[in-house]
C-alpha cells in the first residue's frame, strides 16, 4: 500500500533527509587511503546520535552497521568491517537516518584517492542516471518511466542494470511500497501521485548485471568482481513538482575539486 504524505509529513521528511546529507557530508572528510570501513562507520553513527537522530540500518533486521559499505564490486549491503581503503578504490556509502519517526536514505560513491578512468566514467554515468531518473519522476507519469529511463541511459554507454535491488517507497517506514526499480517499461507500473515519497537508487554494474549474496546473507557483490556504483536521493511529489529532499552540496564542500 503506498501511503501519500501529508504537506507536515513532507517538513518532517525533509528534515530527516537534511541530517543524512550532513551525515555524507561527514563521511567525506574521512574517506581516504588508510582508513577501516568501520571506522567511518563509527564516525556517521556518532554524528547521526549527536544531532538527534537515529541510525536506521543499525540492527534493521539485523544489520550490522549504520552505513552499508560498498567497495568496488560490492553492489549493497556491505558491512563496515577492517578492510582498510586503499588508493584506487571507490566506495559507495548508504544510509538511512530517522529523524521524529521520519526516514530519510541516501547513497553517495566516493573515488578513494586517484581512481582509474573506467572507474571514475562508472561513477559519472551512475550518478547522472540518478538525475535521469529524478527527471522522468513526475506527477502523472508511471514508475515504470523512471526504470526505463535509468536502464535506457545506463545501457546506452555499455552499463549493465542490477535487476534485484531495487529504490522505494519510504516515510515513517524505510521500505514502503511502492518498489521503485532501475530497469522496465515505459508506461508501467503505479502512477506517480502528490504526496508520494520515494527514493531512486540505480545500482550499476561494469560488467555482466549478474549479483551474488555472500555467505553473510546480506552482502551483495557482482558476479564477475568488476565494478558496481550506487547513488540515491529521497524525493518528495508536492503539488505537481519533484522535489529532491537529500542534497550532495555537503558532500560536494568537503570534496571541493574532487567532486564527482
Ligand atoms: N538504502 C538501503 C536500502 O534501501 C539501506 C539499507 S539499510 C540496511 O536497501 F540496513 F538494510 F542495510
Ligand atoms: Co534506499
Amino acid at each position: 500500500m503506498i501511503t501519500l504524505k501529508t504537506a507536515e509529513e513532507i517538513e518532517k521528511m525533509s528534515a530527516a533527509a537534511d541530517l543524512v546529507s550532513r551525515t555524507l557530508g561527514e563521511i567525506a572528510k574521512w574517506v581516504a587511503p588508510g582508513i577501516t570501513t568501520r571506522k567511518i562507520d563509527q564516525i556517521a553513527c556518532e554524528f547521526i546520535r549527536d544531532n538527534g537522530g537515529k541510525p536506521a540500518c543499525l540492527g534493521y533486521g539485523g544489520f550490522p552497521g549504520t552505513v552499508c559499505c560498498e567497495v568496488n564490486e560490492i553492489v549493497v549491503h556491505g558491512f563496515p568491517s577492517n578492510y582498510v581503503l586503499r588508493e584506487g578504490d571507490i566506495i559507495g556509502t548508504d544510509t538511512v537516518v530517522e529523524l521524529d519517526g521520519y526516514n530519510g536514505d541516501m547513497c553517495y560513491t566516493f573515488p578513494v584517492g586517484e581512481i582509474s578512468e573506467e572507474a571514475r566514467r562508472l561513477l559519472v554515468t551512475t550518478k547522472e542516471s540518478l538525475y535521469v531518473g529524478i527527471e522522468a519522476c513526475q506527477e502523472g507519469r508511471r514508475i515504470g518511466d523512471i526504470a526505463n529511463a535509468i536502464q535506457t541511459f545506463c545501457e546506452k554507454r555499455g552499463y549493465s542494470v542490477v535487476r534485484e535491488m531495487c529504490g522505494h517507497g519510504i516515510g515513517r517506514k524505510m521500505h514502503e511500497d511502492p518498489e521503485v526499480p532501475n530497469f522496465g517499461r515505459r508506461g508501467t507500473g503505479p502512477i506517480i501521485k502528490n504526496g508520494m515519497c520515494i527514493c531512486i537508487e540505480p545500482m550499476i554494474n561494469q560488467g555482466s548485471k549478474n549479483i551474488v549474496i555472500e555467505r553473510d546473507g546480506w552482502t551483495c557483490r557482482t558476479r564477475d568482481r568488476k565494478l558496481s556504483a550506487h547513488y540515491e536521493h529521497t524525493l518528495a511529489i508536492v503539488d505537481g513538482k519533484t522535489e529532491i529532499l537529500t542534497t550532495f552540496d555537503y558532500v560536494k564542500e568537503v570534496m571541493g575539486d574532487r567532486y564527482i
